[in-house]
């Protein structure tokens, strides 16, 4: 039966660093605060007016597809995850496709956030599987800095973020100890206002508890972007931190048990769990949780924050990078997020 493997990874981290006391000269923060929530130490940023997040996918996909070793013209299906894209619409796909001379492919731009990379992983998966594609081409990729509030407000939200992008070509494979084995997916609408970026958008009010709209007074049109809405500053991300963390430090362990139970596996077999890199402390709680060893779980959140859609592949990159990952070991990769939606999926590297 044919099955995916990662054929190619390569990622993009832009070059300015930016530490938690460089945070504290603009808010009210501290490096103490920070670390100890989050465990972070400082993060990169993008520059504003000569990067974005296309850019920043494009220049992962490049390095991936040369990992490859196949052209940019081999790729026949690109699938681009972020939660920052460039332009409301269209999505970044097809300005990835344009900016690496793609073929006249199709281009799918997928919106789950921190879960977005397992999404578009999945979706890659069963397009292989079904020998629909040959070389499909996933990014995910983040510009948050060009969107947080970098004052004392938006505290709580901004110092956990950070810019940077990965990228895989996913290719059939008959290599038994080298596929993607399962990937698993869900969501739960119940509490999709706690980590959100509702504006622009139409809602206008017709979701419980949501009031932060403001159309107006004529009959039609003008609700996406309102007076009411730059008065208010309601233009930046929400996160209730706390729901956040408690439903996260369920459904990971759920999902990561729900790849290894439908494999046959159990903890013990893990040679290694890349957690999406949401918290350095939610990770401790999901390591502790399932009794894994240090070695068998990657973190590298201290450097880059949370790069929601970029950080499973980059933190893949890096641990293969420092052979932390070798050839035929069994990994799991999980995703908790906005939506809530999770995921995860079980591999042989
Ligand atoms: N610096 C200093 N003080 C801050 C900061 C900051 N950056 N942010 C908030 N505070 C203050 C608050 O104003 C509050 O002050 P008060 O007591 O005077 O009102 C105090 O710190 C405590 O605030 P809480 O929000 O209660 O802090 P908490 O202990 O819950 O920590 C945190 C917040 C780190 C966000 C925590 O809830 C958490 O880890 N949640 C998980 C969320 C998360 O990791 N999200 C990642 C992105 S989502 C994802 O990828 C799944």
């Amino acid at each position: 039966m044919l099955r995916t493997k990662i054929a190619g990874i390569g990622i993009y981290l832009p070059e300015k660093v930016v530490t938690n006391h460089d945070l504290s000269k603009v808010m009210d923060t501290s490096d103490e605060w920070i670390q100890e929530r989050t465990g972070i130490k400082e993060r990169r940023f993008g520059k504003k007016h000569h990067e974005s997040t296309s850019t920043m996918g494009a220049a992962a996909a490049k390095s991936a597809i040369e990992n490859a070793g196949i052209e940019p013209s081999d790729i026949d299906f690109v699938i681009f995850a972020t939660l920052s894209p460039d332009y409301f619409f269209p999505g970044c796909g097809v300005l990835l496709q344009r900016q690496l001379k793609l073929k006249e492919i199709g281009a799918l731009d997928v919106r789950n956030q921190c879960s977005g990379f397992l999404y578009g992983l999945s979706i890659a998966d069963q397009f292989v599987r079904t020998g629909m594609y040959k070389n499909v081409l996933l990014v995910g990729a983040e510009f948050h800095s060009a969107g947080l509030d970098f004052t004392t407000n938006g505290r709580n939200v901004s110092v956990i973020f950070g810019d940077g992008a990965g990228a895989m070509v996913l290719q059939p494979s008959t290599d038994q100890d080298s596929m993607i084995l399962s990937t698993h997916l869900h969501s739960n609408g119940a509490q999709a206002e706690s980590l959100s970026y509702i504006n622009p958008g139409c809602h206008g009010g017709v979701h419980q508890g949501v009031e932060r709209f403001g159309y107006p007074d004529q009959e039609f049109g003008g609700a996406f972007l309102t007076e009411k809405m730059f008065k208010d500053g309601d233009y930046y991300p929400f996160m209730d931190g706390q729901a956040v963390f408690k439903t996260a430090v369920v459904k990971f362990p759920e999902v990561i048990m729900e790849a290894l139970t439908a494999n046959g596996y159990q903890v013990s077999d893990l040679n290694m769990l890349i957690p999406h890199q949401a918290n350095l402390r939610i990770s401790q709680f999901i390591q502790k949780k399932l009794g894994l060893r240090d070695d068998q779980v990657y973190n590298n959140i201290m450097r880059y924050g949370n790069t929601t859609a970029a950080s499973i592949p980059i933190a893949l990159y890096e641990a293969v990078q420092e052979n932390k990952v070798k050839k035929s070991d069994l990994v799991c990769l999980a995703a908790f997020g906005s939506g809530f939606t999770w995921a995860s999926a079980l591999l042989k590297w």
